[in-house]
């Protein structure tokens, strides 16, 4: 998914970054170019965002689920709720290990159930079992901030929606 909006992004760019990163997106042929590679690298580097970048985008995220399960907008929720499980995804896939913290273990082991349990509660349109299924997620976030040594940064349930141009009501 981020090689796709990589190649998208440089293609609209410049042709040359085009070229450059069509090579990195298919599998190489031969030992590539020591200089063309250097320049890949350098692009995949510029071009991923960093954990904090993706981990505020988490937070949006959570935040916005709250407000759709809270106002019981089920479409809705099963929209956000699909959304923070690519997110992890993507996470898992970009910064597997984050200054030797195991990033992609912790999320998988530690948010996993609980995104099961939202996912069940939005299909049954189960308010309480929602709010539980939150609350599960958000102790396994604030979890793993003190496991990875973050123990400052404490989530909780959301006070005010993050984004006041999105509907929440059904
Ligand atoms: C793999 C363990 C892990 C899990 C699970 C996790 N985080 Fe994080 N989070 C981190 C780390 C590590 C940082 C600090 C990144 C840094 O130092 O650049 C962070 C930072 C943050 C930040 C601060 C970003 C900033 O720079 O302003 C927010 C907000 C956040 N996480 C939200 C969440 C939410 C919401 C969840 C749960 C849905 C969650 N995180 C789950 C590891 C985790």
């Amino acid at each position: 998914m981020q090689t796709r909006s990589l190649c998208t992004l440089s293609a609209r760019t410049a042709p040359l970054l085009a070229v450059l990163i069509l090579s990195a997106c298919a599998p190489p042929a031969e030992e590539p170019d020591p200089h063309l590679r250097e320049l890949r690298e350098e692009l995949v580097e510029r071009f991923t965002p960093g954990l904090h970048t993706l981990m505020v985008d988490l937070g949006i995220r959570h935040a916005s689920l709250w407000f759709a399960g809270d106002a019981e907008n089920w479409p809705l929720a099963d929209y956000m709720v699909h959304e923070l499980e690519e997110l992890v995804e993507e996470i898992e896939e970009l910064h597997p290990v984050y200054r030797e913290v195991q990033v992609a273990a912790l999320l998988g082991e530690m948010t996993h159930p609980a995104v099961e349990a939202l996912e069940d509660a939005v299909e049954e349109e189960d308010r309480t079992a929602f709010a539980e299924g939150y609350d599960q997620l958000t102790a396994a976030c604030n979890a793993c901030h003190v496991a990875s040594d973050r123990g400052a940064l404490v989530i909780q349930r959301p006070t005010a929606p993050p984004l006041t141009n999105l509907r929440f009501s059904p």
